[in-house]
């Protein structure tokens, strides 16, 4: 009978296991082939300081610097090494350099040659992988100004994915860099790919008047169409709704888009499992609620492989991130957050690793990454005395938010969060809306 019993068990367990997949998300690339380690002048290692100093230009790259070649390849290679058949990739933008002088240093052809040549090294690391890739703002010339409707270098773009698409997904993407796709190995789920360029407050062809290339009447049309066949989504996007906590009042898409979105949220949440965007290059994440203010919604902001977040303040280290969803209804259970330490990696080039830098159910005394769970992390975050020791008993609340705050920058930053920095992070997390951020702050 122990026998039998334990063999019972063990095929409960594997049914259990092949119910649970995996899928990476990697994002923000932001190569930048200007690198140059061994230029006298710090202030030109590379063109996207912006005309700052680099800190320590080593040869995998510095942390005022775009990436390198070198790192990009050692992240794509990573992802393969810890989990080489994934069920799918999302690849969630920004492939070229940061620069003040984009006919200097970029140019058009070379944003066509940055994604060209990132895609090959996926294609090539992850030969049978289906790839969901999004558009960002630094994949067009001028940066953030890709204009609605067709372009070249979307034209180009499309060409480039479309071993990715299905043909359907490509015809529309061409023509308005969007799509959805329903291969995703699972009949249950479908992908949705936004283009949030043209929601983008800094994209000169988008007013915030009326619907960009008809994207909201379409992720519409898409969530019903979902809601009708029973499926769930994943709706991935570059630039996310909401704030980012980093500076004050900073936000990125225009206010009205925000609340377009957050409307579409609240109608159609019992479809969508989950929403993965990125931009931001710092680790966090956004709640939505309904009308009663319960949870209802998370959308994971995922770091970036560039260690480059502004010009001055700021810096992170390169992350990957692998997620964990329940494949019979969905829903998102943990990830893994892996990173490359930039400055170890620096010091020690051939010893460099990626490493796992948390669990979100570790990292954060959570089960699942459900909207309840994040949102009781938020509740606990919010209640931080942050004068409290976090070494000591009884300020498990501050421990557990400096925590936060350290993974926010992918464990390049260990000084703590005062007050400001404190608000900041939680009204960010809480509120996408503009109106109620404001009333937050
Ligand atoms: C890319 O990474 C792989 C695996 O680490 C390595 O064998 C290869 O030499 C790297 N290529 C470049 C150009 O860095
Ligand atoms: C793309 O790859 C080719 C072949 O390795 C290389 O010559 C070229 O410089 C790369 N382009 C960019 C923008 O890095
Ligand atoms: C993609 O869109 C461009 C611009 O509208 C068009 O010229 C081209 O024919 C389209 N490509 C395909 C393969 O349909
Ligand atoms: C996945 O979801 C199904 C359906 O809701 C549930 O029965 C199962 O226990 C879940 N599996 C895991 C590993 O969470
Ligand atoms: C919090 O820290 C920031 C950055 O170090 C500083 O500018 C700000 O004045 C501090 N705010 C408070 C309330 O101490
Ligand atoms: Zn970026
Ligand atoms: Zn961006």
């Amino acid at each position: 009978e122990m026998k039998l019993r334990l063999v019972l068990q063990c095929a409960l367990i594997s049914i259990a296991s092949s119910n649970v997949g995996r899928f990476w998300q990697i994002t923000d690339l932001h190569l930048d082939f200007h690198y140059d380690r061994l230029e006298t002048d710090t202030k030109k290692v590379c063109p996207s300081t912006y005309g700052f100093e680099a800190l320590e230009p080593g040869v995998w790259g510095d942390y005022k610097c775009d990436s390198t070649w070198k790192l990009i390849n050692s992240s794509i290679h990573a992802m393969r090494d810890i989990e080489a058949n994934p069920d799918f990739i999302l690849w969630t933008g920004d492939d070229t350099l940061h620069t003040t002088d984009e006919d200097r240093f970029l140019g058009e052809a070379k944003v066509v040659e940055t994604i060209k040549n990132i895609t090959d090294l996926i294609q090539q690391v992850f030969p049978q992988t289906k790839v969901f890739s999004a558009l960002g703002n630094h994949d067009y010339q001028p940066k953030n100004n890709m204009p609605p409707g067709p372009s070249e270098i979307l034209t180009e773009i499309a060409q480039i994915w479309r071993p990715w698409m299905t043909e359907d997904a490509f015809q529309l993407f061409n023509i308005t860099g969007y799509y959805a796709d329903d291969t995703t190995g699972n009949s249950l789920l479908k992908v949705i790919v936004l283009n949030t360029n043209l929601w983008d407050n800094y994209n000169d062809h988008i007013s915030g008047e009326g619907d960009p290339s008809g994207q909201f009447s379409w992720l519409r049309s898409q969530l019903e169409g979902a809601r009708r066949s029973g499926k769930k989504v994943y709706i991935i996007g570059h630039i996310s709704p909401g704030f980012f906590e980093l500076y004050e009042n900073e936000f990125y898409l225009h206010e009205n888009y925000i609340s377009n979105y957050i409307a579409i949220v609240q109608e159609y949440y019992d479809v969508i499992s989950g929403q993965f965007f990125a931009h931001n290059h710092m680790d966090s994440y956004r709640m939505f609620y309904n009308k009663d203010k319960q949870p209802i919604s998370v959308l994971f902001l995922a770091p970036g492989v560039t260690p480059r977040v502004g010009t001055r303040e700021g810096s992170v280290n390169p992350g990957i991130r692998l997620f964990q969803y329940n494949r019979t209804n969905m829903q998102i259970k943990n990830y893994d957050q892996y990173y490359f330490n930039l400055a170890a990696a620096n010091k020690h080039p051939i010893e460099a690793e990626w490493t796992l830098e948390y669990s979100s159910s570790t990292g954060f005394e959570i089960s699942d990454l459900s909207p309840t769970s994040m949102h009781l992390l938020l509740e606990r975050m919010k209640k931080a005395d942050l004068g409290c020791d976090p070494t000591t008993h009884g300020c498990e609340n501050n421990r557990l938010f400096q925590r936060y705050v350290r993974f926010h920058s992918v464990s390049y930053d260990y000084s703590s969060c005062n007050d400001t920095c404190h608000r900041n992070h939680i009204c960010a997390i809480q509120d996408v809306d503009v109106a109620l951020h404001g009333r937050c702050i």
